[in-house]
């Protein structure tokens, strides 16, 4: 039976990727909607980023729900700088067509909360790539909704591997430590697709190139977009290619086999300093604090990529 998924989500080149993965995948991916958070841009684009990722999958029908427009504490960081001023930018310089299609007057937050409590126990998985204040929020709004998750899927944080947006932390955590912090030790199962494994799976150039002759029309447009986003991380880290980051998450609930991890304790650094919204997990069990994650380790970056083009080109 597919999983059913609300997507909360700030796109985003790799999230708009991550929402046409579970678009095209409706045998393992049941998508309920998505959720909008502010994060790579302001809170306005990154709902006019989804509504347009919709459209180019010709599912304008999705609902798509505007949440919270900054972190709980922090004040606002968003990525321009790497997401262009869009948040979707293109390297033809053709923005993706924006719908006619409206966004909900449901608030996000409380569209994830009416969703879970509606749903059987245990049925509804939360996928997160953007921060986390939309969840975190529900959370506070509504504790009972954290019995009643399948679970909660994350991309965020690095572990071993350094930070992206600070030496210590990863974008997302370190946008809203406080919400990333309460989500974690909040009791659900969560499955954490950090930097460790994110950094293994570059959209070089051979792979940019299958998605664009190969993905069919949608495949050519996100080539377009991913294209964009190569070039701050390419120069960034000396790549060939950016990280696919949010996809691991969508392409985890349809082929968990792609990637491996273990359980552990994490914990995220809310202090103000150089570790703030540092990603901590208990690798070796020095301490008696039970698991609360799956950490996700490595992965497959061949697999991951023919599944991205493979789902893409039946779009
Ligand atoms: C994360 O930050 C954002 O720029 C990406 O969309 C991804 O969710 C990677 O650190
Ligand atoms: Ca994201």
């Amino acid at each position: 039976m597919a999983t059913k998924i609300i997507l909360d989500c700030d796109p985003g080149h790799d999230d708009a990727v991550a929402i046409l993965l579970a678009l095209a995948s409706p045998d393992e991916i049941d998508l309920l909607g998505l959720t909008v958070v502010g994060g790579n841009v302001g809170l306005q684009s990154t709902v006019t980023n989804a509504l347009r990722t919709t459209l180019l999958a010709n599912r304008e029908e999705l609902p798509v729900y505007a949440g919270c427009p900054r972190p709980i504490m922090q004040p606002m960081v968003t990525a321009e700088h790497v997401h262009g001023d869009s948040g979707l930018d293109t390297a033809s310089g053709e923005l993706l067509a924006v719908p006619q299609t409206k966004v909900q007057t449901a608030h996000a937050v409380n569209m994830i909360i009416d969703t879970v409590r509606s749903h059987e126990p245990e049925t509804v998985t939360l996928v997160a790539t953007g921060p986390l204040t939309n969840i975190a929020t529900a959370i506070a709004m509504a504790p009972d909704i954290v019995e009643r998750l399948q679970q909660i899927v994350i991309m965020g944080g690095a572990f071993h591997e350094p930070g992206n947006i600070t030496p210590a932390a990863e974008f997302n955590i370190y946008v809203d430590p406080h919400a990333a912090r309460s989500v974690f030790e909040c009791g659900a199962n969560i499955v954490v697709f950090g930097l460790d494994v994110t950094h293994q799976m570059l959209i070089s150039s051979a792979r940019l190139e299958a998605i664009k002759n190969h993905a069919g029309r949608v495949g050519k447009a996100v080539a377009d977009f991913l294209d964009f986003f190569n070039q701050y991380d390419m120069s960034k880290y000396g790549w060939d290619g950016a990280p696919l980051h949010d996809p691991c998450t969508i392409a985890w609930l349809i082929e968990p086999e792609i990637f491996n991890g273990r359980d552990m304790a994490v914990t995220v650094d809310s202090n103000d300093g150089p570790n703030l919204g540092r990603t901590v997990a208990d690798w070796y069990q020095v301490t008696d604090r039970k698991p609360n994650a799956k950490v996700m380790t490595g992965g497959d970056s061949d697999r991951l990529f023919s599944l991205v083009v493979e789902r893409l080109s039946q779009l």
